[in-house]
């Protein structure tokens, strides 16, 4: 991505090993270039090689000491397997950005329970046994570490037509509040961030497959855009920093106000005009009881 280092001075990461599942495509891929930007040793971890093969070879040229491993979240064995290999070539990890996920829009009556299932548990089963994994293997080794969780705004809300995404990203949020209480003791934080839509090909060619769909959302934000990478990358790497060492629990929302556009009761009242506010005024003033 080749941003500069943002607001912050270039070894906020220094020293850290982070791994980023999900993290040879789209936002974390991003997250990664960010973070190797900043001093960070990356781990990525993905199902698909190439997709693998092709973020090490960009990180790797950009100076970052890299490690890529093919491995589906969905399968212990294969989380295990991949924390045995951070063990050996890093010593271990310092964050786990839990980013891996899976998403398509159908209404619900036409899902199998297939399809539910290949949601569920890739978001919701896959982020817990990369937490479980890496949790115990810090809490054994008296390590700390933080945890940031990838959500969506309608994790808070629901969502007609993602539904077992809205689920599981609910759950994965749960998650994030529980083990913030919980694993707290053993110095391990957990943050997460709720992103609105920021244009990567897997979300939009799943999610907002026609020029129309993807205009009815800009169309719903208050600031009349799309985020960018680099400004998730920046909230994501002051998270995992030392310098957010007090927020545990926390999940930020990044989404140029659209959630909130939704939910306020007099919110549609962004289309009257002048003119009508005016009418409405005189209306409104003339009532005497
Ligand atoms: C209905 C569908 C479907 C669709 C798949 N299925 N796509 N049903 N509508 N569009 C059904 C299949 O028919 C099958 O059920 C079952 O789901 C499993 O399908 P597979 O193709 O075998 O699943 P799998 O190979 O595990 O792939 C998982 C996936 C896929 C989730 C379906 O899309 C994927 O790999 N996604 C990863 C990347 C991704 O989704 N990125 C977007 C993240 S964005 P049957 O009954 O036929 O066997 C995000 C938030 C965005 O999360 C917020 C936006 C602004
Ligand atoms: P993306 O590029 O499709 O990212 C999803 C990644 O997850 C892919 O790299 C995919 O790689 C990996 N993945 C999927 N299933 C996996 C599995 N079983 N095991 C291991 N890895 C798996 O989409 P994105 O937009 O960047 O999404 C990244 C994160 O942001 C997700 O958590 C998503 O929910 C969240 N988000 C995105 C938006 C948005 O607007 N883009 C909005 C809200 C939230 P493989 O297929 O190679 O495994």
């Amino acid at each position: 991505m080749n941003q500069g280092t943002g607001p912050f001075r270039p070894d906020l990461l220094q020293g850290k090993t982070v791994l980023v599942t999900g993290g040879a495509t789209g936002l974390g891929r991003a997250m990664a270039e960010g973070f190797a930007e900043l001093g960070a040793r990356i781990a990525l971890a993905g199902r698909r090689e190439e997709k693998l093969r092709e973020a090490e070879a960009l990180l790797s040229a950009a100076g970052c000491d890299v490690y890529v491993h093919s491995c589906d979240v969905r399968d212990p064995a294969a989380i295990a397997a991949l924390a045995d290999a951070l063990d050996s070539r890093f010593g271990g990890i310092d964050v786990l950005v839990n980013n891996a996920a899976g998403n398509f829009i159908s209404p619900t009556e036409r899902l199998s329970h297939r399809a539910v299932d290949a949601v569920l548990n890739i978001v919701l089963h896959g982020t817990f046994y990369t937490t479980l994994e890496f949790g115990k293997r810090w809490i054994d080794a008296g390590r700390s570490g933080t945890m940031l969780n990838i959500v969506t705004t309608y994790a808070e809300t629901g969502s007609a037509f993602v539904v077992p995404s809205a689920a599981a990203k609910a759950g994965v949020l749960a998650l994030t509040r529980s083990l913030a209480v919980e694993w707290a003791r053993y110095g391990i934080r957990q943050v997460a961030i709720a992103p609105g839509p920021f244009p990567t090909e897997g979300a939009w060619s799943r999610l907002l497959p026609t020029p129309e769909l993807a205009q009815n959302m800009i169309d719903r934000i208050p600031l009349g855009r799309v985020g960018s990478k680099e400004e998730l990358v920046h909230l994501a790497a002051f998270l995992v920093s030392d310098y957010a060492a007090y927020l545990n629990g926390e999940c930020v929302t990044i989404d140029g106000g659209e959630w909130l556009q939704g939910a306020g009761q007099f919110n549609g009242l962004l289309d009257v005009t002048d003119d009508q506010w005016d009418q409405l005024a005189a209306m409104i003033k003339s009532t005497k009881s």
